[in-house]
């Protein structure tokens, strides 16, 4: 004879068949056990000074590259490519120091990926050239005969649309992306600037926008040291025609900057040995 009855399904003393049976006290038990988890993981969060540490030198993207991420999305470069470089020696000593949290602050939405297929690209700025990159982009078997990336010969026929680069930085600026006004209404100019397309008219507006020390983030005025020196922008005809601003200018300034706006000090942990000891005093 079966021990079981229905309704009286007691385990432990709990009436499982009572709470599976009835949605709304099984939707207020799941509640609870989400909260408990959901608890666990964020209030930790608020204790942990270091969880962001600051660091200077971490600035918006220009509009150049700003466009450059939204190719980058588009075409869906982080469904190989990882933006998150973990703290491991192997990735360590593979990419360069692991990725600290402020670094991605102002990227919406973010590109840490998951799937890496691909090489890490966090530190990739300044590893090659932007001949490499046009000619990788184009065809990647011409440089890496294994690789299994896709070919994106099109970025350099297509002319970048900044149709809409004004309102992604109107909207990133009310997600305390630190644009000012004047970033704002300044966006063509510096594209073309940056794209090295105006003969350097527009060079040292576009620098002193985005070269600046003082960054003003909900209101918070913040400003680098002295001693800081902001990252130089890369100024130039990424795709080697200077004669128009293609996608794959876009492309190329924003890889061309990835991981370059820290100065990162040889052998330095950021997380214990400059920011453990500095914010524990
Ligand atoms: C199907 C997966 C895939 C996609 C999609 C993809 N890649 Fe790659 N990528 C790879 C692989 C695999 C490699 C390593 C072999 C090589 O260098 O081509 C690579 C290498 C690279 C490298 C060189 C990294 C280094 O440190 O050597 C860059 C830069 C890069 N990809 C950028 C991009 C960009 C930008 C896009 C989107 C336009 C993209 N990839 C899309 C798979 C992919």
């Amino acid at each position: 004879m079966s021990e079981y009855k229905k309704g009286g399904g007691m385990i432990r003393g709990i009436p499982h068949d009572t709470i599976e049976s009835n949605l709304p006290i099984l939707a207020v038990f799941v509640a609870i056990l989400v909260a408990v988890g959901g608890i666990v993981e964020i209030v930790p969060a608020f204790y942990l000074e270091d969880a962001e540490p600051k660091v200077e030198g971490v600035r918006p993207l220009t509009p150049l590259e700003l466009e450059g991420f939204a190719i980058f999305r588009r075409e869906g470069c982080f469904l190989c490519h990882a933006q998150m470089i973990r703290p491991f020696r192997d990735e360590k000593e593979r990419y360069g120091h692991f990725s600290l949290a402020a670094e991605s602050q102002f990227d919406h939405n973010y590109a840490w990926g998951s799937k890496r297929t691909g090489p890490d690209l966090a530190r990739v700025g300044g590893k090659y050239t932007d001949d490499w990159h046009i000619q990788h982009l184009r065809y990647p078997r011409s440089v890496v005969p294994e690789s299994v990336m896709p070919n994106f010969f099109f970025l350099e026929e297509h002319p970048l649309d900044t149709s809409r680069t004004k309102r992604r930085m109107e909207v990133l600026a009310s997600m305390n992306v630190p644009y000012s006004a004047d970033d704002i209404a300044n966006y063509e100019a510096d594209i073309k600037a940056q794209a090295g397309v105006d003969d350097g008219e527009g060079e040292d507006a576009l620098r002193a926008r985005y070269e600046r020390k003082t960054w003003e983030i909900d209101g918070v005025v913040t400003t680098w040291s002295d001693s800081f020196e902001p990252t130089p922008l890369d100024v130039r005809a990424f795709d080697g025609d200077a004669s128009d601003v293609t996608e794959m200018d876009a492309l190329i300034a924003y890889l061309q900057q990835l991981g370059t706006h820290i100065h990162f000090e040889e052998g330095v942990d950021y997380y214990h040995d400059k920011f453990g000891h500095a914010y524990r005093e």
